[in-house]
């Protein structure tokens, strides 16, 4: 039986996990009005990734016999200064999800759940990937710079990841 406190920090992580399917699926939109569908193509499969993580935690919370409840979700932001401003917010949103996820886990031993915290530890790992795809994503943007050219290879790079594939 997951306590109180634990319940609804795990339901919020599910609305914190949709919020972030939502920024992605709006970079879909971002990038493909920008005539860059291959890094669309990786937003989507990032989109998809975002569900699965929200619904890994909703099913937890049924699982352990909790209540689920479905919160309102933000409006995702709808427009990016550039590529790179777009994955570089990508990449901030990764480390405040990894930092959320941390502070279920510190919840979850404070509350002594050890199921809790074995769940939290896959959310841990996949964090770090989470984080690694995104940075590296910013990194080849930067060197990338102005070059349309690079940028054009780079879409095409990107458009290759299938969804349940890190980037
Ligand atoms: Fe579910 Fe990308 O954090």
């Amino acid at each position: 039986m997951l306590t109180q406190s634990l319940q609804d920090a795990l339901n919020k992580q599910v609305k914190n996990e949709f919020y972030s399917a939502n920024v992605y699926l709006a970079m879909v939109a971002w990038f493909e009005d920008q005539g860059l569908p291959g890094f669309a193509t990786w937003m989507r499969a990032q989109y998809q990734e975002e569900l699965t993580h929200g619904l890994k935690i909703f099913d937890f919370i049924l699982d352990r016999d909790g209540k689920v409840v479905i919160e309102a979700i933000d409006a995702p932001p709808l427009e990016w200064a550039s590529p790179l401003a777009a994955f570089e917010a990508a990449y901030e949103n990764e480390k405040a999800v990894s930092k959320m996820i941390d502070d279920l886990y510190d919840l979850a031993d404070k509350e002594n759940d050890h199921a809790t915290r074995v769940m939290l530890q896959w959310f841990i790992t996949e964090q770090v990937e989470e984080e690694a795809s995104t940075k590296l994503a910013v990194d080849k943007l930067k060197l990338a710079g102005s070059d349309s050219g690079a940028l054009f290879v780079l879409d095409q790079q990107f458009g290759s990841r299938q969804a349940g594939e890190d980037g």
